[in-house]
């Protein structure tokens, strides 16, 4: 007989099958009483179909083709000759359930293979975690290409939302229909990659941000990942993903064991918005989430001000003018380092080059420092360019097949970082740079994905990633002060295991205000504006040449954690100073930005775009509405706000963004001629809204609500 165990979480409920073959979860949605695990179990069976086998496979959490499931085999693995191709697990344990999370453990005696999974839901969220361990207790190799888990969803849930995107278009959504049949999205590149992001929503027909039942599904992983949303013949549907493994990646000697990466689901019937929500309040839990007691540093970054032309004494008046305008951390991007002029040569050779730096690095890191800014230093660890001292001396450590010619990208190979010894070259020269420095900071960068990646003659992205975590954990435990930052051309790796070793993501080498709306709403749907990094770039948009006013670049930039990318020096004495009233508007609502519920607003034509972010007692918030192209229409609609208190009277006005524009003339609704705007109830403003006023394409402002007690 089964037993039936409930988790709860908030709002949502888990239930599990445990004893009776594979364990599965019979059911995930909203909160049911604990009274009816056994009802809802029996409620649920479902009878035989006409011309199926005699038994109906449950979607197991680890998915079994032994037991007659024909959907994606939860494992996929064999024995030297072919064995075990087909295990069947019976529990082999009784289930340890604590309060919040539940451990079950399974084996196949036949098979010679034995799992653990870990499930947690705590009471005080609804984001499901859970994971398994496989360990092969056979007396042979088990070669395993597979190990992923599995959730049902109800049939309702017909629609799916995922992302496709490419370098300087992250997070690009993808709205289908779920037919029939399977969407199986797998990445190979050996980095959560721009274009297939383990990440999806699942919901009934129309669920938007603030309506209908959604589920999102997650796998923390920066490496290679694999995820299907699959409705069987049958009816059912159900979500799967783990890593993606290539062949003989992984050969489990007896008695080896390998755990998969992290898989998190949510689930609201409150919209999209809930479960974005419930994500980031999962993130910010978490120890390596960054404290909530010290403000996001605004920072400038060298990169799209100088590339790669390094001069102390530009640097230094950089600095100066970051200072001026109330940055807080400096981040000197590339071309620190020897034979770094441009990216041809250098990556690997971790020491600072006396050509451009002749009085050494402090020099600049003391000027740094001095002015009260926080110094920050760009890597690229995982790399080497052949020409460079480090390939020159080794050029056996590179993650590539011996037996094939390399293939270059960004004109760089791949640093075998599983293998000892370049790991502990890595380790001491980035040790050597953050101990010899001031260092605050680390930009942690990854430009180019793996090709015929090869560690100890097999495929080696699993032991690439696994050995960047080693490296990272090893680096912050030898330097706690030291932030680091999370880029991969871009965000080109963006997931919550990376997020456990750094503390900000960067989000897209683009910095046009128009791409990033986009782009930024995207990446909230798993991650919090306090881990977006996001900058003002110059007036001219390096990626896309397309130029916008400063209201506009920092209306975007300032919803997340704030930088500038721009060589200041260029800039005029009045553009400094709307840069410098930026700042100081983004530091006066960093508290709300960085902890508040992050809100994304609807909207009835693709003319505008509406985001915010409501502080947890609802008392106040902050909302960006961008015209992003013309409309159908010559008055753009009512702005329905969102997760307010509906009981609450808010005073509702607009907050000017430095630079030109907000004389709105004759366009203007008469709530905004008086400067201190409206005051209406959160069910009104949710419900009637607020009237904004006619706005060119490309610009965008800020609307401001207070509680008025
Ligand atoms: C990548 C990053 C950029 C910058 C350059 C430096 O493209 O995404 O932000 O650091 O590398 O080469």
């Amino acid at each position: 007989m089964a037993e039936h165990l409930l988790l709860h979480g908030k709002t949502t409920s888990v239930l599990i099958a445990h004893g009776e073959g594979a364990p599965s979860v019979l059911y995930w949605g909203a909160k049911i009483p604990d009274a009816d695990a056994e009802a809802v179990a029996a409620a649920l069976d479902r009878p035989l179909a006409h011309a199926s086998i005699d038994i109906e496979a449950p979607v197991a959490l680890v998915s079994e083709l032994g037991s007659g499931f024909f959907g994606s085999p939860g494992i996929k693995g064999s024995r030297p000759g072919g064995g075990a191709w087909a295990p069947r697990f019976q529990a082999s344990a009784p289930p340890e359930v604590g309060d919040d999370h539940v451990t079950l453990r399974c084996a196949d005696e036949i098979a010679g293979l034995a799992y653990t999974i870990e499930l947690w839901l705590e009471s005080t969220r609804d984001v499901l975690a859970f994971r398994v361990t496989l360990a092969n207790t056979g007396d042979t190799d088990y070669s395993l290409g597979r190990l992923a888990l599995s959730l049902p969803l109800p049939t309702r849930a017909n629609e799916i939302l995922d992302f496709t995107g490419r370098w300087c278009d992250e997070f690009h959504p993808r709205r289908t229909p779920w037919e029939a049949g399977a969407i199986i999205n797998e990445n190979r590149r050996g980095r959560s990659s721009h274009d297939h992001v383990a990440v999806l929503f699942a919901g009934t027909e129309g669920f938007d941000e603030n309506h209908g039942e959604v589920w999102g599904f997650h796998l923390g992983w920066s490496g290679n990942s694999r995820l299907v949303a699959e409705r069987l013949s049958d009816g059912r549907r159900y979500l799967q993903a783990g890593e993606y493994l290539f062949p003989g990646e992984v050969e489990l000697a007896p008695g080896e064991e390998i755990t998969s990466p992290w898989l998190y689901g949510a689930h609201s019937v409150r919209g999209l918005g809930e479960v974005s929500r419930s994500f980031h309040s999962y993130l910010r839990d978490r120890a390596s989430h960054p404290s909530p007691d010290t403000p996001r540093k605004v920072l400038l970054n060298t990169w799209e001000a100088v590339y790669f032309k390094h001069d102390v004494p530009t640097l230094k008046r950089l600095a100066d003018v970051a200072a001026e305008v109330g940055a807080e951390r400096f981040v000197l991007d590339d071309g620190w380092f020897p034979n770094r002029n441009d990216d041809t040569g250098g990556l690997g050779d971790w020491w600072v080059d006396p050509a451009k730096y002749p009085n050494g690095l402090d020099e600049l890191v003391d000027h740094v420092t001095g002015l009260g800014l926080e110094f920050g230093l760009w890597f690229e660890p995982e790399m080497v360019n052949p020409d460079s001292e480090l390939y020159r001396a080794h050029p056996e450590w590179v993650l590539q097949d011996p037996d094939y010619p390399e293939i270059l990208g960004r004109n760089q190979l791949v640093l075998n970082l599983a293998n000892d010894d370049a790991y502990a070259y890595v380790l001491e020269h980035l040790d050597r740079m953050l101990t010899d420095h001031a260092i605050g900071y680390v930009k942690w960068d990854m430009n180019r994905d793996h090709v015929q990646p090869v560690h100890a003659g097999r495929a080696g992205t699993r032991a690439q990633t696994l050995a960047l975590y080693r490296l990272l954990d090893e680096l912050n435990g030898r330097h706690p002060d030291v932030e680091f930052e999370s880029c991969s051309s871009g965000g080109g790796r963006a997931d919550f295991e990376i997020l456990r070793y750094t503390k900000r993501i960067w989000t897209s080498d683009c910095n046009d205000a128009l791409e990033r709306q986009r782009i930024q709403r995207g990446f909230s749907m798993l991650f919090p504006p306090e881990l977006m990094g996001a900058h003002v770039g110059p007036h001219q948009s390096h990626t896309t040449r397309r130029t916008h006013g400063l209201g506009f670049r920092g209306a975007i930039a300032f919803m997340g954690h704030l930088g500038i990318e721009w060589n200041l020096l260029d800039a005029t004495e009045a553009e400094r100073k709307q840069v410098a009233e930026l700042v100081a508007l983004h530091k006066q609502f960093r508290p709300l930005l960085h902890s508040g519920d992050l809100v994304r607003l609807d909207s009835l034509d693709d003319a505008t775009l509406t985001q915010g972010v409501v502080s947890e007692d609802k008392g106040e918030a902050l909302f960006v509405y961008a015209r992003i192209n013309t409309a159908r229409s010559s008055i753009p609609d009512p702005v329905q706000f969102a997760h307010l208190d509906p009981d609450a009277r808010y005073q509702a006005r607009i907050l000017g963004l430095p630079g030109p524009g907000g004389e709105f003339g004759r366009t203007k609704p008469e709530w905004m001629r008086e400067p201190k705007g409206v005051e209406l109830s959160g069910r009104t403003l949710m419900r009637a809204g607020l009237q904004p006023p006619v706005l060119d394409p490309e610009s965008a402002l800020l609307f401001h609500l207070t509680r008025v007690d």
